[in-house]
Formats: structure tokens, C-alpha cells, sequence
């Protein structure tokens, strides 16, 4: 089965979160699954740019990113949390790779809005080098960076960076560990499958904001793109990985309208 898993919120605050993940997610391939591995990293931007007295500010679910903060998004992203999964990875047995969008032009992405500065939305995907890498064995590690026009930059949402993905591998699986079981409707009830349009609804009533709400428009979007499967759990509970590669309905699967 070739598989995106893409890591995200205060999953990558733990140590011990990270290790059991690294663990689950080299098994994987050991057992000759393709896995590659896309990672935001936000929490720790905003601790980090707090240290620099600029308050982090999102709509939609999406960094607001000045020019001027372009240098710790990279610092962080792909410096310190990058660096530090595929040690991990590395430590738990797998020929971890890091890498962003920039390289080998994987993920090209153009500014969504001015007033999101360099945010940028993905416009294309050339999965050559993660698939060479994933067909010898190697485990990309992709932070969440993408190039441009020229020499550009963008600051991609982890989530779009990893529907991206999964869309130009073609995955069978795309699945999203966060840090929550799921989608919650408004109760706090966990959504054991959601379509689009429901999705939306969930958005437009506010009930899916700020990080789920990108999540949900990222899920729907790598559905759209021809992903087999999409789920989105907690990736804290005890062997997640094993339990949805297996089938096991766990989490917010995404279904077709
Ligand atoms: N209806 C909802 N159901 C579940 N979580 C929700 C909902 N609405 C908002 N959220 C928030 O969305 C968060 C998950 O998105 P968030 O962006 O924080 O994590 P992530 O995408 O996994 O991490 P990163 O952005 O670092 O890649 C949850 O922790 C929760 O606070
Ligand atoms: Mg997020």
C-alpha cells in the first residue's frame, strides 16, 4: 500500500508521541508498505515567533505570513522540527529523509491573497524524488515549505501541503494525526464519517475552525484528487498507524457526496 501520514499539533510537542509514532510508521515499511511523511510544526512557530514579540494571527485556519517572518517559518519547519523527526525516524530504524517542497521542485505553490502574505496555495506536484525515495526504501520526511515562481518561498498549511502530496503520489491512504479524535460535531460527539457538503456545513456553522477547519478543506480536496481513503484520528491513541492501515474504523474517515 503506498500511504501519506501526515503529523501534526501538539503530537509533535511530545517526545514520547513522536517516538511511538516513529516506531508505528517504520514497521509500515518494514512490512513493505510506501510511506512518506508530511509534517506542520505550527505550534512551535508561534511559541517561536512569541520569542520574537510577533503574535501569530490566522484566518481560515491559515498563518498570516509577513515577509519578515519567512525566516523562522523555514527555521522551524524545516530546521528544528524537521531535523528533529528524522532523527527519530532515524532512531527507530528507518532511512529517514528530510526534505521541503523546494527541493527537486516537489511542490510549487503561488500566493493565495495578499493579505495572507506568503502563504501559498499548491499548484503543482512532482512526485518523482518522494516516490524514487519511497521505491528504495528511503522515508521522506517533507516539511511544509513550497517554492515558487523564481526563487520563491511559501509558507504551505501542513494539511494542503499533504493533500498535495497524496494527490500527486496517488495514495492509497492519506491519514491525518492530530491531536483530537477527530472531527467533533457540536457536542463534542465524535463524526465517524462526514461527506463535503456536510463538512462545509460543519465550517459554515462554526462548529470546524481554525486547524479543522483546514483539515476538513484539505480532506475533501485530496478525496476530489482521486485519494482512495482519508481519515483523520488521534494520533496519540495506542497503535493508531497498524489499526487504520488495517481497516479499523477509527477517527473521522471522509466519504465521497
Ligand atoms: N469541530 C472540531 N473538531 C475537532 N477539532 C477541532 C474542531 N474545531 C476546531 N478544532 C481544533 O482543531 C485542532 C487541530 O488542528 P491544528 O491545526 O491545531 O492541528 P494540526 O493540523 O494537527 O497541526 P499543525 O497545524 O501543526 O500541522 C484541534 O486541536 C482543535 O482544537
Ligand atoms: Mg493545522
Amino acid at each position: 500500500m503506498k500511504l501519506l501520514v501526515k503529523l501534526g499539533g501538539t503530537l509533535l510537542e511530545s517526545t514520547k508521541t513522536r517516538g511511538a509514532l516513529a516506531t508505528q510508521i517504520c514497521r509500515l515499511r518494514d512490512d513493505g508498505h510506501q510511506v512518506v511523511v508530511v509534517h506542520g510544526g505550527g505550534k512551535r512557530l508561534s511559541r517561536y515567533l512569541a520569542g520574537l514579540d510577533h503574535k501569530s494571527e490566522f484566518r481560515n485556519g491559515l498563518r498570516v505570513t509577513p515577509p519578515e517572518i519567512m525566516d523562522a517559518v523555514l527555521r522551524i519547519l524545516a530546521g528544528s522540527v524537521n531535523r528533529q523527526l528524522v532523527a527519530e525516524f532515524q532512531d527507530a530504524g528507518a532511512k529517514a529523509v528530510g526534505l521541503t517542497g523546494i527541493d527537486s521542485g516537489t511542490v510549487k505553490a503561488t500566493q493565495m491573497s495578499p493579505d495572507l502574505g506568503l502563504v501559498g496555495s499548491v499548484e503543482d506536484v512532482d512526485p518523482a524524488l518522494l516516490e524514487l525515495l519511497a521505491e528504495r526504501g528511503y522515508l521522506p520526511v517533507v516539511a511544509c515549505v513550497a517554492g515558487g515562481e523564481g526563487s520563491a518561498i511559501f509558507n504551505v498549511n501542513a494539511d494542503q501541503m499533504a493533500s498535495a502530496c497524496a494527490g500527486g503520489l496517488g495514495v492509497d491512504l492519506l491519514l491525518f494525526l492530530t491531536d483530537v479524535g477527530g472531527v467533533l460535531d457540536s457536542r463534542g460527539g465524535l463524526i465517524p464519517r462526514i461527506n463535503a457538503t456536510q463538512a462545509n456545513r460543519l465550517i459554515e456553522d462554526g462548529v470546524a475552525k481554525g486547524g479543522m477547519e483546514a483539515k476538513l478543506r484539505a480532506s475533501t480536496g485530496a478525496l476530489r484528487s482521486g485519494v482512495q481513503r482519508v481519515v483523520i484520528a488521534d494520533g496519540r491513541a495506542d497503535a493508531i498507524v497498524g489499526r487504520l492501515v488495517a481497516g479499523e474504523p477509527t477517527g473521522t474517515e471522509l466519504v465521497p457526496t
